[in-house]
């Protein structure tokens, strides 16, 4: 594994593999603290590619003010070696002085898809992936960036802004990484402790035990009973503890996002399979 912590180092390394058509570069960009469900990308990414490229890079565009930026967990040296074990071609990990975060191309994400869900509630953070994203596709040029659906709205607006600039990338959705408990594994989960950690699994749970019914009311749809059992859900995470951001129904899924104590836990399940 090639570590890359300069744009010219990268160019050097990645020549070979842009110029031979027999070697397919898949790109998994992270912001590091990695666990199993970013190495499940990564052997989503084998699947398609002969080459893969992880990023690590904590992104401030995509913090609010009253984020967690600077609490957002790091753990670099644990990140690389699991990097090793995954058998990954190249690890860029760019410096914040090489990103020059002024000086990049500011994209907007989607009107449509993010004013909803994650987008209401944190103004300007898909702006900000996007703008990071865009850069490091421009830097990168691979041929596949492999997203996870535990941020399916992320995934949804990565492929509208390849759709829009005209990136000659293809996206591969890979299926949301759990504990054994249900939870979905998240960087974030590093803020709970073992007692939260088990009420945080709640959110599947909540969602899994009305999945049946709401696949029931869908067809035909009857909106009456959807939103009753969508409310259902909210007052059970409300009743259990948790200060709920939203419980909505898109895509044919259902998207959780909720706090508990100050960590803000999202999740999604689909509904119709
Ligand atoms: P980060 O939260 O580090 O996530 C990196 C990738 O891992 C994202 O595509 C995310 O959806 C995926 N992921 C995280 N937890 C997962 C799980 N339990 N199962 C499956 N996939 C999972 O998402 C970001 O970083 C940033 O917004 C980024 C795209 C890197 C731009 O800064």
């Amino acid at each position: 594994m090639q570590i890359i912590r300069k744009l010219d180092e990268l160019n050097e390394f990645l020549a070979p593999v842009w110029a031979d058509d027999n070697d397919l570069l898949a790109y998994v960009p992270t912001m590091g603290a990695l666990h199993s469900g970013h190495v499940s990308l990564i052997h989503k990414a084998k699947e398609v590619a002969q080459k893969i490229i992880v990023s690590i890079f904590v992104n401030p565009l995509q913090f609010g003010p009253n984020e967690d930026l600077d609490s957002y967990p790091r753990s670099i040296d644990e990140d690389i070696i699991k990097l090793w074990a995954a058998e990954i071609d190249y690890l860029y990990i760019p410096e914040l002085t090489e990103v020059e975060l002024e000086s990049l191309t500011k994209i907007n994400a989607d009107r449509e898809i993010s004013k909803i869900l994650c987008g209401k509630s944190r103004s300007g953070h898909f702006d900000g992936v996007c703008t990071i994203v865009n850069h490091f596709f421009k830097t990168i040029k691979p041929d596949f960036a492999v997203f996870g659906e535990k941020d399916f709205q992320q995934v949804k607006i990565i492929e509208q802004m390849i759709l829009e600039q005209a990136f000659n990338i293809t996206l591969i959705p890979a299926p949301i990484f759990r504990e054994a408990s249900g939870l979905a594994m998240s960087s974030r989960n590093s803020y709970l402790d073992d007692q939260e950690k088990t009420q945080a699994a709640f959110i599947y749970e909540s969602i899994l035990k009305e999945k049946q019914l709401l696949e029931d009311l869908l067809f035909p749809p009857q909106e009456e009973q959807i939103l009753n059992s969508i409310n259902t859900i909210k007052e059970k995470l409300s009743n259990a503890g948790f200060r709920v951001d939203y419980v909505e129904f898109h895509w044919s899924r259902i998207f959780v996002a909720a706090y508990l104590g100050n960590t803000r836990l999202i999740d999604n399940i689909e509904i119709v399979t």
